[in-house]
């Protein structure tokens, strides 16, 4: 199906309908939900890996049972659809090949969620009422936006639910300074979060690049903000679960077998870097962003770091 304009956005046609985004607004969530919001590709995995760990108190081998969809469901989609069907439909072509379940009953059970979690990409406005008002939280994580872009165009490579498979860097640069994709403009979607973040305690921004720094400290700031407190032990397994390469490898994170995206294109994992814009933006394109970016930031206190501390590969 084809992507379709609605409430000034556009949305991929198979996956999410107007039925479903308006009837979003009115779920009502508990205290202990978190919802974790951002414009695609900034990290959202990785924060949900994160989140899922910690409020499993680390018990990163129950987790580990369980796709991260199924732990932290995409709060947009059509329930009962795509994914969930096509893990259906993934188990039993397994058991049917005489692979062993991938989630055993006791591993059921022992990964039971103590808090709901939830991505999401809807910018803010959009979001539930209950969760705009204080009734859960909700963690944000943006990233520099010249990284970002070129994650998004890999993305657009391989997701294919966006339609653009095969949309050309050239083509897609333009789409993206201007917003005309899903999800709008980067600027938009990230400024309207930062700005309800800086007066809404409900709310944590969190910045990719930081994650990347520190990731330490960010597991730190995202535990006390969701009052989780981690032993020494739990901690470390998990910040070793959630790096890149552990996540890379690991096919209950890294979204391997999912038919929505052709990861013999692009993978969802894919480089895991602070950077990698260097080796897409023209200077011309560097220059024209740069302009845009001091246009758009002006005024609003928030900067992000476009350079890796250490030289990239
Ligand atoms: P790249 O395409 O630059 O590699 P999202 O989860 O929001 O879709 O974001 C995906 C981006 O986050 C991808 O960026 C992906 O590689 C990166 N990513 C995912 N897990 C990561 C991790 N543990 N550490 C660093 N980057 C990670």
């Amino acid at each position: 199906p084809q992507a379709y304009n609605f409430a000034d956005y556009i949305w991929p046609g198979l996956l999410m309908s107007p039925q479903r985004i308006l009837a979003i607004r009115d779920i009502e969530f508990q205290p202990s939900d978190i919802i974790i919001a951002s414009y695609p590709k900034s990290g959202t995995t990785w924060v949900s890996e994160l989140v899922s760990a910690i409020v499993h108190n680390g018990d990163t081998e129950a987790i580990k049972a369980k796709r991260q969809h199924e732990r932290v469901p995409w709060l947009e989609l059509n329930t009962d659809y795509a994914w969930v069907k096509l893990y259906d439909f993934w188990q039993s072509a397994q058991k049917a090949l005489g692979y062993s379940p991938t989630v055993k009953e006791e591993d059921e059970k022992k990964s039971k969620p103590v808090a709901r979690v939830w991505f999401t990409h809807l910018p803010l406005e959009l979001l539930p009422k209950s969760a705009l008002e204080g009734g859960c939280r909700i963690i944000y994580v943006s990233r520099n936006p010249k990284d970002n872009a070129v994650s998004f165009f890999h993305f657009h490579q391989m997701a294919r639910f966006l339609g653009q498979q095969t949309t050309t860097w050239e083509e897609f640069f333009p789409l993206y300074a201007s917003g005309d994709i899903y999800c709008g403009s980067w600027f938009e979607h990230v400024l309207s979060y930062w700005t309800f973040s800086r007066v809404n305690k409900h709310v944590l921004f969190l910045k990719y690049e930081d994650m990347k720094k520190d990731l330490s400290r960010e597991v730190s700031n995202i535990c006390d903000f969701i009052d989780f407190d981690l032993d020494n032990e739990a901690r470390k397994r998990v910040i070793h679960h959630c790096t890149f390469d552990t996540m890379k490898n690991n096919r209950m994170a890294n979204r391997e077998g999912v038919w929505l995206f052709n990861q013999a294109r692009s993978k969802f994992m894919r480089k895991g870097v602070v950077g990698d814009w260097k080796n897409y933006f023209t200077v011309g394109q560097s220059e024209i962003f740069d302009q845009l970016y001091s246009y758009k930031m002006k005024g609003s206190n928030l900067d992000y770091e476009f350079d890796p501390e250490e030289p990239f590969e």
